[in-house]
This record gives C-alpha cells, structure tokens and sequence, in this order.
C-alpha cells in the first residue's frame, strides 16, 4: 500500500532567461518578458510529493514536519528573496526556466529524502504555468 503525502511551499524570486551567445532580437524572441534585462520577478508556488509505504508504527509515510524543514532549508532559504541568477550558484551556468529549477529543487530533496521513497516536484511559476518533475 503506497500513499503519496504532500507540502505545499513558497518563494518569491527573480530572474532573467538569455543566452549570452544569442543575439538580443533572438533572445527577445524567443524568450519575451522573462528576458527582460533588469530581471523581474514570481511568485513561485512548489508542491512536493513524496510517495511510499505507510509505516506500520507510526502510521507515516514521512512527517510531513520533516518534509517541510527539508523545503525550507533546500528550497526556500536559498531561493526567496533571492536574484536566481545571481545570487544562487546553481543558476550561474543554467538559465533559471520553471524546468530548470524543478530539476534543481528535485536534486536537492532527493538526497534529503530516503530512496524507497518516489519524489515529484511540480513548480508553478504563475497560477497557470507550472512543470512536475519526477527525476525521469
Ligand atoms: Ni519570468
């Protein structure tokens, strides 16, 4: 019997997309608004799923206290309030697309949680555009 528990969190974060090596015009095309020079900013919502056995002690498939201390330190500390690629070393070489930072987000967590467990993060970059990521 597997049941998946759930954490909803919370960042605030900017960032550009480019490419260094495009020109402007390509840049703009192809990227729009999040390639505005002077950065601008989401409100990044990240629901993390966390699926496996219920232990049979203590009726968990993880405390979900745990689950969301492990949010904070990896996800939110790092991220909120925070220039993305500026300010935080995983984005310095990846541009910062609502995939990348599932990936980032979903590679942090997985070394926190145990590996009987299946991850998923799904990351919404606006209440209507959001990517899951389940480590495929
Ligand atoms: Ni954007």
């Amino acid at each position: 019997m597997k049941v998946t528990v759930s954490r909803k969190a919370h960042f605030n974060a900017a960032h550009r997309l480019y490419r260094k090596e495009w020109t402007d015009e390509k840049n703009e095309l192809i990227f729009g608004k999040c390639n505005n020079a002077n950065f601008h900013g989401h409100n990044y919502e990240v629901i993390v799923h966390v699926t496996g056995a219920v232990d049979p002690e203590t009726g968990y498939v993880i405390d979900l206290k745990i689950l969301s201390d492990y949010i904070y330190e990896e996800v939110e500390v790092p991220f909120d309030h925070k220039n993305l690629n500026l300010d935080v070393a995983d984005f310095a070489e990846l541009i910062p697309t609502a995939e990348h930072i599932a990936v980032v987000i979903w590679n942090k967590l997985r070394k926190r949680i145990e590996m009987d467990k299946q991850l998923e993060v799904v990351l919404y970059e606006t209440p209507r555009n959001f990517v899951s990521y389940k480590g495929d």
